[in-house]
């Protein structure tokens, strides 16, 4: 019988391959702020995953970022982001993602981000390591922030709200090598786990953008932390997620950008 991993793999592959094929269609666009948007595609997404999950684990709780939480205290609960990118994905450019987390006891023990586009499937599980479609993979070596690319990403409230990430990147384009902004959290750090990208910060996210990929990090021998260097868990503030050797280094810059 196949494990919790090889069924989220499996949804996530069917979900992905949607996405992929729905790309460069019409899309029917609603907006839930004014530069935070969703099409029909995330939506349906979410009900594929949702309905599979359910029939095979009928007794599981569900979070998922368009319209379905179940909680009803189960031991496990599915944590989706049915389309991580969703900016990107209605300009039709490539850079997406679907992201699924299972969480037993309040602990995320298995990860999945995948990246239909490049068919690159990543997978943690608690205490086994982290694969990019099945090879092991670790986060990079590099030492300095002036040798690392970094990621981030700006809140949808960008407009309305000063606390915007605007000072913190400031700060860190002076100081690294380069920073991108590539549009989906889960692949942000997925990538993280990859050694692709050295660092990630970003506010205000929400757990269905970070449980899958915070696992992938810490499985792939990265820290990850709030912006403090606190401990993470889902609902913090801020996330700040590394190699684990430049993160003290990325936690000194961002103390010392400016007060907004
Ligand atoms: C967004 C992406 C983006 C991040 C946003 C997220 P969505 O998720 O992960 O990279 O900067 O803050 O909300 O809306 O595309 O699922
Ligand atoms: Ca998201
Ligand atoms: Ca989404």
């Amino acid at each position: 019988m196949k494990d919790f991993k090889e069924y989220g793999i499996e949804i996530a592959r069917e979900a992905g391959i949607f996405l992929k094929n729905k790309l460069h269609s019409a899309h029917t666009i609603d907006y839930k702020g004014e530069i935070n948007l969703v099409t029909e595609v995330d939506k349906i997404s979410e009900k594929m995953i949702t309905s599979k999950i359910n029939a095979l684990f009928p007794d599981h709780d569900i979070l998922a970022e368009e319209f379905t939480d179940i909680n009803s205290g189960s031991d496990f609960r599915w944590i989706i982001d049915p389309l991580d990118g969703t900016t990107n994905y209605a300009h039709g450019y490539p850079f997406f993602s679907v992201s699924i987390a299972l969480e037993r006891l309040d602990t995320v023990i298995v990860g999945i981000v995948y990246d239909p586009m490049l068919d690159e499937m990543f997978v943690a599980e608690k205490g086994k390591g982290a694969f990019l479609n099945d090879r092991e993979i670790h986060v990079s070596n590099t030492r300095r922030i002036i040798k690392s690319l970094l990621t981030t990403g700006f809140p949808y409230d960008i407009q309305k709200d000063s606390d915007n990430n605007l000072n913190y990147f400031n700060e860190m384009i002076l100081k690294a090598q380069a920073i991108r902004r590539a549009g989906s959290a889960a692949l942000d750090l997925a990538y993280v786990a990859a050694g692709r990208f050295d660092g990630y910060w970003e506010l205000k996210l929400s757990p269905w953008d970070i449980a899958a990929g915070w696992l992938l990090v810490e499985e792939a021998g990265g820290i990850v932390t709030d912006m403090g260097g606190n401990d993470y868990y889902l609902e913090s503030p801020s996330i700040l997620a590394s190699n684990g050797r430049i993160h003290k280094e990325m936690m000194d810059v961002l103390k010392g950008a400016s007060s907004i």
